[in-house]
């Protein structure tokens, strides 16, 4: 690995093939997600280690609702599963969680366990842990236009002074900023596209994409991925 200035300040990752992992080996596609978890802490970890600032993992989307019952009751279920089990960890490692997302629809327990796991860590100087948990990019620009529209019809803001920052800092990420754009965005499971997934924060971001499924993702993999991203030239659309 090069030394620290090569290391992608912010890592997104789409953590696609949980249920394709357990569905594969005849397993139930709960244990899949089981399995995902455990790739969670792996990854925190090593992206913490590495220099990482900010690792925003994919882990529930706005579309994720039309799955059946059970598998939404269940996935709303593994944050307290992690939270309760992982944030000693995250402590250990100095690892401060956030989360970006529409918090209306998000059960209560749910709600508050992340929350506690993001009070519990306030205080931690070291790599954010950004959970994209009910999250969906273009609902997050209309939300951000709305809000735009309203500081000018308040008079706050002058319509000419309507500039592409001034829409980025309405958007949820405006909460990891100034690492709020992403620079390198990691998929698993052989899946190639983005699955409304920070569509205006990847807009310059470098892609990897990995045939493996997300529960055989290790912290090695993420080192492959950090190395490939090095072997990049990014110009910005400059030459
Ligand atoms: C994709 O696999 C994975 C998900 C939809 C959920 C991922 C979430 C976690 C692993 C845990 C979340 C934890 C916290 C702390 C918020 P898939 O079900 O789409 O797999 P498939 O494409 O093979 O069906």
């Amino acid at each position: 690995m090069k030394d620290n200035k090569f290391i992608p300040d912010h890592v997104a990752v789409i953590m696609d093939g949980n249920g394709r992992w357990a569905q594969n080996t005849g397993r139930d596609r709960k244990e899949g997600h089981q399995e995902g978890m455990e790739a969670i802490r792996r990854v925190s970890i090593r992206a913490s280690e590495r220099g990482v600032k900010v690792l925003t993992l994919y882990a529930f989307s706005t579309e994720n609702w039309k799955r059946p019952p059970q598998e939404v009751k269940f996935l709303m279920q593994l944050p307290v599963n992690f939270f309760d089990r992982f944030v000693p960890e995250l402590q250990e490692n100095n690892i401060k969680v956030n989360m970006i997302g529409f918090k209306d629809k998000v059960p209560g327990p749910t709600k508050r366990s992340i929350e506690k796991a993001i009070s519990e860590t306030k205080d931690n100087t070291g790599m954010v842990l950004n959970f994209a948990f009910n999250y969906g990019g273009r609902s997050e620009i209309v939300e951000a236009t709305k809000s735009v529209v309203d500081k000018v019809l308040s008079g706050e803001l002058n319509r000419k002074d309507i500039t592409e920052d001034v829409l980025q800092g309405e958007l949820l990420t405006h909460s990891i900023q100034p690492y709020d754009e992403v620079d390198l965005l990691i998929r698993s499971s052989g899946e190639q596209r983005l699955s409304n997934f920070l569509l205006w924060q990847n807009a310059y971001s470098e892609f990897y994409f990995s045939k493996l499924y997300w529960p055989d993702f290790t912290g090695d993999i993420l080192d492959e991925a950090l190395l490939d991203y090095q072997n990049r030239s990014r110009r910005y659309g400059a030459l």
